[in-house]
């Protein structure tokens, strides 16, 4: 993770550098740093802590001059100090390096450079790079860089200034994602586009492998080996209040608020004219390839996972392939077996999770044909993967997840009903209906917020325990998972989801007077069970809130409080079933004061493993 930015212009890069990294500090916010070439040299301003604490020692003495880097971290080697906080520097205090990712075989560098007779401050891995790009320095800081890191192993994405060639700003990438900014007469880097957006909407994403040279007039991009690429560049259509809170008092709140116009972008161009027919153009699939699918592996970590936990019930309901959903740092290791007529489907929001990534090339590897989930275009999951589906949910900044996930259930629903259309599973009535229900989610979701004053009535009530259980069969169970993470990383609740009929297989132990069990009931096939299992928990003393939808009175005689859904196909239920649980954790990190899009601990984007 950790965010870095980069600028070389002609106007005060403090602040460039301070407004990219508000930008960026979901992505890591334990300490924060900067760079900038001024008068007097490269000068070097860092802080453990939030941003915000940088920000006011700047204000105190601020650093003139017109070309910097920042970064912005999340803390893998060292812990959060000041002197573990980017950026780092050599002994001579002429180079300065921000990095994102980890580089493998620091340790090894480390002992060769103090044999060399370099003294290290930091207990970090990055630090390592600025003394070995020193010692590799003779008169051209590209080949310095191109030099060091043909001898480092790892992930990164890196900004690197030296006092000896104050015009120029290298940027290399390996494995950690990077983005140049192309202005007039200044440029930009980036760990995503968010950061640079208020300067230029131009940019060049760099490919794994790749460097840039920035200078105030121009940017050159190539290889590590040195050989010049020419690139088109990327015009970014999308505005930066659309990355902003717009009147939100938090990201999470605006992001659970866009659903509705999340689920018409990711859905309105993908559904016929007619209303009869799912249309997924922008898959490669012929009808033969569908054909030849024997299975379908989801891999995706956290909020994706759980996604794609509901993807498997919507595509073995709907196309009957069987499916496994497996979490990537799982998957890759537990040699899968997967075959020519595997379909290997990754979810991920960034498109830059290490291990979801990581996956995808084992997948690759193996001869799958890999299809891509994504919230980002020409995120490295989007280029590397043979088929993608954007999820047209827009930038996701609240650490929490929830319009790229219920964009994503979006996309499984799509997707699923393509492969039927292919294959014949469901007749076209089935399919027409499915659409229908599709097409009156977003409304129905508007009328779920409407609510959402109730739901932070009784968010504001379970705020002060310490446990609470969520329960649920079938796709309520993938449904609770996901609102047992969202109510644990941003509450710091203590939570559990369970399958409703395995609950007496143990955990009812747990279930004592007054604890909070949250059942969702959406599935009309399993309620009658469901309310068994309401039954055993309400013996033994819960306090149960039951999640149904409309018409259904036997949920409300079985509980103590309900929240009642609108109708819609079981099928779909899960994309309105989260709503209140997406609110139901707000409301209660709120109620408890906690940092509500800047969870302890977290960060929104991990590339590393
Ligand atoms: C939780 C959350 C995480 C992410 C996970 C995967 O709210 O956001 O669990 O879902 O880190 O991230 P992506 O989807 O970017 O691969």
């Amino acid at each position: 993770m950790c965010g870095i930015v980069g600028y070389i212009g002609n106007r005060n890069s403090q602040e460039i550098l301070l407004e990219g990294l508000k930008k960026l500090e979901y992505r890591g916010y334990d300490s924060a740093g900067v760079a900038v070439y001024t008068a007097g040299g490269l000068q070097i301003k860092k802080a453990k802590g939030r941003l915000a604490i940088l920000e006011s020692q700047l204000q105190d003495s601020p650093l003139e001059g017109t070309a910097g880097i920042g970064h912005t971290r999340w803390a893998t080697h060292g812990k959060p100090s000041d002197v573990n906080s980017h950026p780092h520097t050599d002994n001579s205090l002429k180079f300065s390096v921000v990095h994102n990712g980890i580089i493998e075989n620091y340790i090894s560098l480390k002992e060769e450079l103090i044999a060399k007779g370099h003294r290290f401050v930091s207990e970090t891995d990055t630090e390592v790079i600025s003394h070995l790009i020193a010692e590799l320095y003779d008169g051209d800081i590209v080949k310095a860089v191109q030099k060091a890191v043909s001898r480092m192993t790892g992930a990164y994405a890196l900004g690197v200034l030296t006092e000896y060639e104050p015009d120029k700003l290298v940027a290399v990438r390996l494995a950690s994602p990077l983005i140049i900014g192309v202005g007039e007469g200044e440029n930009f880097i980036g760990s995503d586009i968010p950061a640079i957006l208020e300067y230029t909407r131009n940019v060049f994403i760099l490919n794994d492998g790749e460097m840039a040279v920035l200078s105030r007039n121009g940017v050159e991009l190539m290889t590590l080996e040195g050989n010049f690429i020419t690139r088109e560049m990327f015009h970014v259509d999308w505005d930066i209040v659309t990355a902003e809170k717009a009147g939100f008092d938090h990201f999470m709140l605006k992001e659970i608020h866009e659903q509705p116009k999340a689920y018409r972008d990711t859905m309105s161009a993908r559904i016929s004219p007619e209303g009869d027919r799912v249309i997924l153009n922008e898959i490669g699939m012929t009808d033969e390839a569908i054909r030849n699918i024997s299975r379908i592996h989801i891999v995706a970590c956290g909020t994706a996972y759980h996604a794609g936990l509901v993807g498997k019930y919507v595509i073995e309901k709907l196309a009957r392939i069987p499916v496994e959903t497996d979490v990537a740092s799982e998957y890759r290791y537990r040699a899968p077996i997967i075959t020519k007529d595997t379909l290997v489907i990754v979810v991920s929001q960034s498109g830059e999770t290490a291990d979801t990534l990581a996956a995808l090339r084992e997948a690759k590897r193996c001869g799958a044909r890999v299809l891509a989930i994504t919230n980002v275009v020409g995120s490295s999951v989007a280029r590397e993967a043979d088929d993608v589906i954007i999820t047209w949910a827009g930038p996701e900044i609240a650490v929490a997840s929830t319009k790229a996930y219920t964009s994503q259930l979006i996309a499984f629903y799509l997707f699923g009903l393509h492969l039927t259309q292919t294959l014949g599973t469901q007749d076209a009535s089935y399919v027409q209906n499915a659409i229908t229900a599709l097409k009156e989610l977003p409304s129905q979701v508007e009328q779920i917020l409407d609510q959402s004053e109730a739901i932070k009535k009784y968010a504001e009530e379970i705020s002060t325990h310490d446990d609470l259980f969520f329960i649920g069969r079938g796709l309520d169970y993938a449904v609770a998972q996901e609102g047992s993470l969202k109510l644990k990383e941003i509450s710091y609740i203590h939570s559990e989801a369970y399958a409703a009929g395995e609950l007496k297989h143990g955990t009812l132990a747990l279930i004592e007077e007054g604890i909070p069990v949250i059942v969702l009931a959406t599935q009309l096939e399993l309620l009658e069970k469901t309310v068994s299992n309401i039954k055993e928990v309400k013996a033994r003393g819960a306090n149960v809130l039951g999640i149904g939808v409309e018409g259904e009175g036997e949920l409300k005689k079985s509980v103590d409080s309900t929240f009642v859904l609108p109708k819609t196909l079981d099928l779909l239920a899960p994309a309105l079933s989260v709503i209140p649980l997406q609110l139901l954790s707000y409301y209660a990190s709120l109620a408890r004061g906690n940092d509500v899009d800047k969870p302890r601990n977290l960060a929104k984007s991990v590339t590393v493993e």
